[in-house]
């Protein structure tokens, strides 16, 4: 089974949004979607009923609460309007221009783990980081607060020096950090970094899915990269 996910992040309006979630749908069949989860994660005022034939619906973010004084925030009722089940947890943006660290991530994934989601959890190492070669461990320590064991979690490995900068990371870079986090839980490991229709089969290849940004906002790149 393979997972295709695709983060329009702050793109994309409403009306653009249900185009392309119609369009993309249309096009797809259980031929092509044959061992795939292909996932969607719209802008939060993109949401509507979790209802495509092919395509689950997730949120890229929510607040860890029902309902209350949160102003500017998404929280579980609005999600729950929509029957949505799927969540992005700790995205590098996230973490980095919003402030969200491991404590914030951990308490989400909780929240969100308790009410039975299916959590894509984002980890991954920034340039210097890398450089230092401690990026192994880094991953580990991103993962400690939280249960990876958890039935419906898919671990999201994003190096934070390959998102939106078109440079991915090699396949070997790829397979090394896949291996390690494969020792760690046995959740679905995918990659987000850079993915585009000319690389994505053979991460593929190497990984349980693929996390796509950029050339996700694209239907037919997108659709290009379920069908390879
Ligand atoms: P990108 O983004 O494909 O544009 O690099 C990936 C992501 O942020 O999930």
């Amino acid at each position: 089974m393979k997972v295709i996910a695709g983060n329009f992040k702050s793109n994309l309006t409403r009306n653009a949004s249900l185009q392309y979630l119609n369009a993309l749908d249309s096009k797809l069949d259980s031929r092509i979607c044959d061992n795939k989860q292909i996932y969607i994660f719209p802008s939060n005022t993109s949401l509507v009923q979790n209802n495509y034939k092919y395509i689950t619906l997730g949120a890229q973010n929510c607040n860890d609460s029902n309902s209350g004084a949160f102003t500017g925030e998404t929280s579980l009722l609005h999600l729950e309007e929509f029957d949505i089940d799927t969540i992005l947890i700790g995205h590098s943006e996230r973490r980095n221009l919003f402030f969200e660290n491991d404590d914030i991530c951990a308490r989400k994934f909780n929240y969100f783990k308790n009410k039975n989601f299916r959590i894509f959890y984002c980890i991954g190492e920034s340039l210097d980081v890398r450089k230092n070669n401690k990026y192994l461990q880094f991953l580990e320590s991103q993962l400690k607060a939280i249960d990876t064991n958890y039935k419906n979690l898919i671990i999201a490995y994003e190096p934070i020096w390959a998102i939106g900068t078109g440079l991915n990371a090699t396949l070997e870079q790829i397979g090394e950090c896949v291996r390690y986090l494969r020792d760690i839980s046995n959740a679905p490991i995918i990659y987000g970094g850079s993915v585009n229709e000319n690389n994505s089969s053979d991460i593929l290849k190497i990984s349980d899915g693929v996390l796509v940004g950029s050339a996700s906002l694209d239907v037919d790149k997108f659709y290009q990269i379920i069908k390879e």
